[in-house]
């Protein structure tokens, strides 16, 4: 337990950091949270200064990717108000993932109390409002005790660190991104895609590397079955503004079910009255209707897409110079101004944490 008087200190004094520099980077805050399940049960959990996990040779979670996690932000509204942004969806997430993979679920309680006791102990790293920064958190839930053969783990350690952060791709705010259409799959129609796994990400790290040796910020996932309709992208889900009028996002058992996506289906059609789609969306076929696109997600926020690698050359959705669609601005703007706590919260998405 950490002492009230060192938060208000901490208050107080914000650390000094660039926060206009920030990249995605990790940064050490002052406190983690931690909670052990052993012999069925979770225990209690507690903040902890030491970021450094000691954990058995034999853990599940070394060996067979036996873990998991979610990501999220906390932001600085310019009343000072800290602001999650639909924290129940992520935690609902690793309680869905969890069981994929044999580990416990968390409880509901025991997750919102981690993430609001981490981020309410690391005020002093919480970007101010108006910096472009946000407290990036991450839950992790990872199985730690001693094992040998192809077992699910003894024992779980749940922890929940932050760390501040600035935009996910090297350029700021609404910057135009492109894409690589990867050769390698990330994930099978009925693996493991839809859970966030870190073995998903393990697995596509190389064609991370492949994408941005061609240029590109990010790689674009086809369906693994055909290589035929867009999955995600390796951090982001996509969104697609027709020339048709549509709004539309691929269905795929493959993607991860993106918070972020999904608030973005909701306002397109709540706020821009567009008509919203989600269907498997065969890239090549329809690629001329494409007028605007998006790599969503957490991290990426809502970054336009200007072109994709596919078939040995560039296809551009923009042409050069051009920095991002109406469409895309408007729902950008729409969001971040819902998750700084500038626009009216009017779906209930926003949870804030008392200070
Ligand atoms: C593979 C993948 N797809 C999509 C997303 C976006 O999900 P969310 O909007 O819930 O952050 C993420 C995480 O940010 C991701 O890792």
């Amino acid at each position: 337990m950490i002492a009230q008087d060192l938060i208000l200190d901490a208050k107080v004094n914000k650390k000094a950091l660039n926060w206009a520099e920030l990249g995605f980077q990790y940064i050490k805050t002052d406190y983690r949270f931690a909670a052990t399940h052993e012999n069925g049960e979770w225990g209690k959990g507690q903040l902890l200064a030491d970021e450094v996990i000691s954990i058995h040779e034999g853990a599940p979670s070394l060996h067979y990717a036996q873990q998991c996690f979610e990501g999220m932000k906390a932001q600085t509204a310019e009343d000072g108000r800290i602001l999650l942004f639909r924290p129940e969806l992520n935690c609902e997430r690793m309680r869905r993932t969890a069981p994929r993979l044999l580990m416990p679920e968390i409880p509901e309680e025991l997750f919102m109390q981690a993430i609001e006791e981490t981020v309410r102990a690391n005020y002093a790293w919480i970007p101010p409002f108006g910096s472009g920064a946000s407290l990036y958190i991450r839950p992790m839930l990872i199985g730690v005790g001693e094992n040998l053969g192809l077992n699910p783990a003894q024992q779980y350690e749940f922890r929940v660190f932050v760390s501040p952060v600035g935009p996910y791709y090297k350029e700021a705010g609404l910057a135009v991104i492109s894409l690589a259409v990867s050769e390698i799959d990330r994930a099978a129609p009925n693996g493991t895609g839809s859970f966030k796994a870190g073995a998903n990400y393990a697995g596509g790290l190389l064609a991370t590397r492949k994408a941005k040796e061609l240029g590109a910020n990010e790689a674009l996932y086809l369906d693994a079955a055909e290589h035929r309709y867009i999955d995600e992208a390796g951090s982001a889900n996509i969104v697609i503004a027709t020339k048709s009028g549509k709004f539309i996002t691929p269905s795929s058992n493959a993607i991860l079910p993106s918070i972020t996506r999904r608030s973005i289906m909701d306002l397109a059609s709540k706020h821009l009255d567009m008509v919203t789609e989600e269907r498997p969306i065969d890239l090549r076929a329809e690629f001329d209707d494409f007028d605007e696109m998006g790599a969503c997600g957490t991290a990426a926020v809502l970054s336009p897409v200007g072109k994709i690698w596919f078939d040995d050359e560039w296809h551009k959705i923009f042409q050069d110079g051009q920095t991002v669609g109406p469409i895309m601005q408007e729902l950008y703007d729409l969001l971040v101004g819902i998750q700084k706590g500038e626009l009216a919260d009017e779906f209930g998405w926003l949870h804030e944490v008392d200070i």
